[in-house]
């Protein structure tokens, strides 16, 4: 048996004593004794008893074992033209100050922190210093407009809000402060402070009282030093798009989370202490929290902070400008930047350029790898390409070829095999489990491993509706897929109004309630549609309300601007149909998988519940164009 089967086995048949391993990598205030806690399934804890503090294994303990002087974090800017490396001493010391400046404000443990920074190196100082003091962080994406900063706000009751004064794109400046201001208009919460780093390039006003400049936060600071707290305790909140428009909490601990991405980079990405680590996503992103700030830290490697895109940043060979001056050692994206960056260079001529004789892996995730992508990415660079499947939700891979355990061989089209610790199943409608080749719905038995959610914040009876509800003993992914005959899974979907778009995961129901708003419209539908460079994109089809008087040209205008400024600019969405009229069921359903269907011209069969299939015949030529 190779040593993949060996550990995913046993991590199924003895999961506390695999996790009782793990564990030992951590360091513990009161080490575990119980490991897992079933009292209360179907919500589980992992290491209740126990205590730690995250920050502390991510900077004080490489420090306090020698490791001070070496790179923890490299900030990588092409959009402003700078470059900063943060030894493990240096970053400790910022963040420990920056700790020491919140908790001058009012924050302890448990009150909650929201970040609004850009990809700056603050943004992961911010986050390390609420973990440093067992305050809770939820950082959201530059990228979401005021109303989505709202509603995310309102959720988490932050004492403090940590925002930039502009983030950078590649062809503007993003006002931040503006959208904070308009965002705290429209929230029932207030914090108490707005610490706001100011940018050089767009320095915004501060509201007296309220507002103090990051410079005056931690000026006359005194270092905060690291406070215990419960595995069990939440160190961060991320907010994630489900199927309606109201966001989802997803709630980390400390604890499950530290020993699963600690034991993921040896196992998984098989990277360890002092290599260098390049996650090129968002600290807005699942991705960002776990591989660009936890993940390498807790690992004692070094994380590259990449303030900048794949193309554009000047052109396609900025990522591997990056490789080779960092000497990145493994390197993790997603597919959309590679499909970017092809586009722009489809022979892969600018690889040429640079040396990547430091690179020995790269990871893609965040939406399907298409083959081929994987086949272009792995010929051009010459290194294994490892398609990883997971989730906000459980924050580390579910499926992956686990290149610390074996070198399992990879296939195009799937994310190899369940990860140890995920009891990975496809079942039918029933909840039997289907046989290999073909496709049900994919679902996790529980218990869930370490580092994944133990519930949405505030809102269990949510987590147990949205995820625990559907099959019993089971959660939830929202993906569809099968195995083939060697255990491979092939994750083909989203099976919810969940879609993705450039690795963005955005719900299209929560862009009809944007156009549902509108007076002129009726009705609408949402629906993602196969996109060659981002994956999908979404497309909206609204029916007029009788008696509008709007222009189509107008309305068109309209919705677009309306989705833009109350989602924000990341959901890309730019086309919307004015139709006579939707396809539905008889009892009222939108068929909008059916839609999909036509629209990315793959089989879907039309359901016999059909009300009027001429409403379907009426809506193909425009779906096809
Ligand atoms: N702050 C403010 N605005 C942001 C933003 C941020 N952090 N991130 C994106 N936006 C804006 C962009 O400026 C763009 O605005 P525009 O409509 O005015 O041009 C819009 O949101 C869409 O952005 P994006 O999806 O990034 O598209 P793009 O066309 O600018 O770039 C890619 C396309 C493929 C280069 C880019 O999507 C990419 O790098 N994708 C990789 C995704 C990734 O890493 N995902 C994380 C999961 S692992
Ligand atoms: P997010 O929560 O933003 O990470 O998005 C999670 C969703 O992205 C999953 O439910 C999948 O639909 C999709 N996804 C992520 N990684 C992969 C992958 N490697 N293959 C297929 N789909 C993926």
């Amino acid at each position: 048996m190779g040593d993949y089967r060996q550990a995913y086995d046993r991590s199924l048949r003895d999961p506390e004593g695999f996790w009782r391993e793990a564990a030992e990598a951590i360091d513990w205030d009161v080490p575990p004794g119980r490991i897992l806690d079933d009292s209360d399934a179907p919500l589980y804890r992992w290491f209740p008893g126990a205590r730690l503090n995250t920050c502390h294994n991510a900077l004080d303990r490489h420090v306090d074992a020698g490791h001070g002087d070496r790179p923890a974090l490299i900030h990588d800017s092409p959009v402003t033209g700078q470059q900063r490396t943060f030894t493990y001493a240096e970053l400790r010391d910022e963040v420990a100050l920056f700790a020491g400046a919140l908790r001058r404000l009012g924050v302890g443990p448990g009150d909650r922190v929201v970040i609004y920074l850009a990809m700056v190196p603050e943004a992961v100082i911010a986050m390390l210093a609420c973990a440093r003091l067992g305050a809770v962080h939820s950082v959201v994406f530059g990228g979401f407009g005021a109303p989505e900063l709202a509603a995310r706000i309102d959720d988490a009751r932050p004492v403090v809000i940590v925002a930039s004064s502009c983030g950078v794109e590649a062809s503007r400046v993003v006002p931040y402060k503006p959208l904070l201001d308009r965002a705290l208009g429209l929230a029932a919460h207030q914090p108490a402070h707005c610490v706001i780093l100011q940018r050089p390039q767009l320095v915004a006003s501060l509201e007296p009282g309220r507002d103090l400049s990051w410079s005056d936060a931690v000026a006359g600071a005194s270092p905060a030093e690291c406070v215990p707290v419960a595995a069990t305790d939440p160190l961060y909140i991320l907010y994630t798009s489900g199927t309606t428009g109201r966001p989802k909490g997803v709630v980390r601990d400390n604890g499950g989370h530290a020993v699963a991405l600690r034991w993921s980079m040896d196992a998984i990405y098989a990277a360890g202490p002092g290599d260098v680590f390049w996650a090129a996503s968002d600290v807005g992103w699942v991705v960002g929290h776990s591989y660009i700030v936890y993940a390498p830290l807790l690992t004692g490697a070094t994380t590259v902070l990449y303030e900048g895109k794949p193309v554009g940043t000047p052109d396609a060979g900025a990522f591997w400008r990056v490789i080779a001056e960092h000497r990145v050692n493994v390197m993790f994206t997603a597919p959309t930047a590679i499909r970017a960056v092809k586009k722009e260079d489809p022979t892969g001529k600018l690889i040429e350029g640079y040396d990547l004789s430091s690179l020995r892996l790269l990871f893609l995730a965040g939406e399907r790898l298409d083959p081929e992508t994987y086949t272009w990415a792995g010929e051009r660079l010459g290194v294994p390409v490892i398609d990883n499947w997971w989730q906000t939700e459980t924050g580390w891979p579910i499926a992956a070829s686990p290149r610390g355990l074996e070198d399992l061989p990879t296939r195009p089209g799937t994310p190899s095999v369940p990860v140890p610790g995920y009891r990975v199943r496809v079942v039918d409608p029933s909840g039997a489990d289907v046989p290999a080749g073909q496709d049900g719905a994919i679902v996790i038995g529980l218990p869930l491993p370490p580092g994944c959610l133990p519930t949405l914040w505030q809102d269990d009876e949510r987590y147990v509706r949205s995820y625990l509800s559907a099959f019993p003993g089971n959660y939830l992914t929202g993906d569809g897929g099968r195995f083939d005959a060697d255990g491979y899974l092939y994750v083909m979907g989203r099976t919810d109004d969940v879609i993705n778009v450039a690795g963005h995961r955005l719900s299209t129901g929560a862009m009809e309630e944007v156009l549902a708003a509108h007076p002129a419209v009726a009705e609408c539908a949402v629906i993602g549609v196969h996109d060659p460079l981002k994956g999908q994109s979404p497309r909206g089809f609204v029916v007029l309300k009788s008696g509008a008087t709007i222009t189509e040209d107008q309305l068109r205008t309209e919705l677009v601007a309306m989705v833009r400024d109350r989602i924000g600019p990341v959901a890309s969405f730019r086309r919307v149909d004015v139709v006579p009229g939707l396809p539905k069921t008889r009892s009222g359903k939108i068929l909008r998988r059916t839609m999909r269907g036509i629209a990315d011209g793959v089989p879907e069969p039309v359901p016999s519940t059909i009300e009027d299939p001429a409403v379907l015949d009426a809506l193909r030529p425009i779906l096809t164009t």
